[in-house]
């Protein structure tokens, strides 16, 4: 059975582009194995708090020495990443925002990038991330386009980030699907739409 876990990020609803383009994903995904489960999050919809004064000194103390303040502080943090652990895949639906993400998913990952629970510092300094044997499909909506090897990717901080920021707590294996140009009228729109969900309808067996 795989557990996968779906977050949409953008504020938008029926009108968002990276939203639909999972919904149908995890839609053809259900109907091709069954015996899948989903959970779901809305934090397009879900403000989650930026990280606090409080925040900081729960998450840098042991659990035995908290306080019901500092204990409370970190419920919805733990709920977060207590889905990822549970989850062996992730879909993540993301705008770009000024050429990163939304600032409610930067706010999510701020809660969910916890030193001792989603990555630890080895005895060598180095990072190590604990989400594990993990696969992640982010698909992406833009109003322009950024292609590898032009002048332009220099402004995507969207993908990198994301690459740098789950690689830390040991998402290596990301998959993207950007679906690029969507702020041009017509024809162009409807190829790049067309692009993503054809590139969607292969992962449906690839990603598996
Ligand atoms: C506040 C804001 C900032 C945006 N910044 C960028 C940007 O830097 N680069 C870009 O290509 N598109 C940008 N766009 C366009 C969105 O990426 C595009 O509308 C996308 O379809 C939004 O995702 P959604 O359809 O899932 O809501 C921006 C849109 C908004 C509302």
């Amino acid at each position: 059975m795989v557990k996968v876990l779906h977050i949409d990020t953008s504020p938008r609803g029926e009108r968002s582009h990276s939203r639909n383009l999972a919904s149908e994903f995890v839609a053809n995904w259900k109907n091709s194995y069954l015996d899948s489960t989903i959970t779901y999050r809305d934090i397009g919809h879900q403000i989650i708090p930026p990280v606090s004064e409080t925040w900081i000194a729960a998450a840098f103390s042991s659990p035995d020495t908290h306080t019901p303040e500092l204990t409370t502080a970190l419920q919805l943090s733990n709920e977060l990443i207590d889905e990822l652990v549970e989850c062996d895949r992730y879909i993540f639906s993301v705008p770009m925002y000024n050429f990163g993400i939304p600032a409610n998913f930067k706010a999510y990952i701020d809660q969910v990038c916890r030193v001792g629970r989603t990555f630890v510092v080895n005895q060598q300094g180095a990072y190590e991330g604990l989400l594990t044997g993990k696969k992640m499909l982010v698909i992406t909506a833009r109003g322009g386009s950024f292609p590898a090897g032009t002048p332009a990717a220099n402004y995507d901080f969207q993908e990198p980030y994301i690459r740098t920021v789950f690689g830390l707590m040991g998402v290596t294996d990301i998959a993207f699907v950007n679906a690029e140009n969507l702020a041009m009228k017509g024809e162009v729109r409807e190829q790049s739409l067309q692009q993503a969900k054809e590139k969607l309808a292969q992962l449906i067996t690839d990603w598996h």
